[in-house]
């Protein structure tokens, strides 16, 4: 099959602080006949997710940074529409680390097949996928939640956020959260979550934030960092865990970002403060794979998503994500 107007997204320059629109270029290319071996894929879901902000950023890290004039890479869900490879038939839905286009050729590396789990697709760039994992790992592992447990959560109501908070409740602990919105406020107590902090209409953080943890915090799942993190310190129990999943405040900063006041918290109060990045626990996958599927089929864990239609709206979507655009995973529906 030969597709002549394939689009795909480009990072056009490296942005300066918030990205806009011409940090991005869409790009069409033809996509050639297939080799034996190869399989045309056609993307169906694709994921914008906060840490590629940091690949945009020419700086040595866990992950290479993007090239600039080439296209973008993130995690998507297609459908083989041929193939000449017998281990991916056609009509299979595969997982891949090649969003950002419509249609790519490949040769099965880089491509999982999805098992059958009666979820929708898409939900594996999301509540059963990287996102999901992300949650899940952070808590459990990384933050050593015990039943009972104070938690609080931060960025609560976006695709990690909302999943930490419902595994909280399951585990039976009090969990308290910030947003930045009353209408992700309301989302959050539909789940049953027992506090939370709009951080964009709060005068005075700290307050409110011990406000919602009337007895303190045992783990705080971190995902925004900044004025959150110093907040929080405060609020911690001895011996307290804090699962650092992300700083989603700083990755637009354009200058060094000084670091909590308060960080001596962490010997007065004996606490543990771990960074950790989801893929080195990527071992536990089936096993989250098959506790998440019994929460979802059992109808403990609602996975809101939030989508844009079509591939020219990934900038929009990959920039919503730091003016809080999205409840729930940030999705963009192709094809
Ligand atoms: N360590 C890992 O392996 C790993 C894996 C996945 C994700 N992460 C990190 O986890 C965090 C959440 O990721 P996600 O995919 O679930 O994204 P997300 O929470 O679905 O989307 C980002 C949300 O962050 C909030 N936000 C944006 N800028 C903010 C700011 N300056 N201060 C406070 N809140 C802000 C926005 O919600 P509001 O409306 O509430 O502001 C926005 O909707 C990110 O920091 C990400 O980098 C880490």
């Amino acid at each position: 099959m030969y597709i002549e107007n394939s689009r795909k997204i480009h990072l056009a320059r490296r942005p300066e602080g918030m990205p806009v629109a011409e940090d991005f270029e869409i790009v069409t290319e033809s996509v050639a006949e297939l080799k034996d071996g190869e399989v045309l894929v056609k993307n169906l879901w694709m994921s914008v997710d906060p840490y590629m902000r940091g690949r945009m950023i020419d700086r040595a890290s866990y992950i290479e940074p993007f090239k600039v004039g080439s296209v973008l890479e993130g995690g998507a869900i297609g459908e083989i529409v041929e193939s000449r490879n017998p281990a991916f038939p056609e009509g299979a839905k595969v997982s891949s680390m090649n969003g950002w286009r419509e249609y790519f050729i490949a040769d099965g590396q880089g491509l999982q097949l999805l098992p059958e789990t009666g979820a929708p697709v898409q939900s594996f760039l999301g509540v059963l996928g990287m996102p999901g994992m992300t949650a899940y790992t952070g808590l459990l592992k990384i933050g050593e939640l015990k039943e009972g447990d104070n938690v609080f959560v931060s960025a609560a109501s976006g695709a990690v956020g909302a999943i930490v908070c419902q595994i909280a409740k399951l585990k039976g602990c009090y969990v308290a959260g910030s947003v930045g919105s009353d209408e992700k406020a309301e989302y959050l107590k539909s789940l049953g979550v027992d506090a939370v902090v709009n951080y964009k209409t709060s005068t005075d953080l700290q307050a409110d934030i011990a406000k919602a943890c009337p007895k303190g915090v045992d783990v705080y799942f971190e995902n925004v960092g900044g004025a959150h993190l110093e907040a929080v310190l405060n609020q911690m129990n001895e011996y307290g865990r804090i699962a650092v999943c992300g700083m989603i405040d700083q990755y637009n900063a354009t200058a060094p970002v000084p670091g909590p006041a308060n960080l001596s918290l962490l010997i007065i109060k004996k606490l543990k403060m771990q960074g950790f990045i989801v893929f080195d626990h990527w071992d536990g996958y089936p096993a989250f794979v098959q506790q998440m599927g019994e929460w979802l089929q059992q109808g403990k864990i609602n996975a809101r998503e939030t989508v844009y239609e079509g591939i020219a709206s990934a900038p929009d979507a990959f920039m919503g994500l730091f003016t809080g655009k999205n409840t729930g995973k940030m999705l963009v529906k192709l094809g």
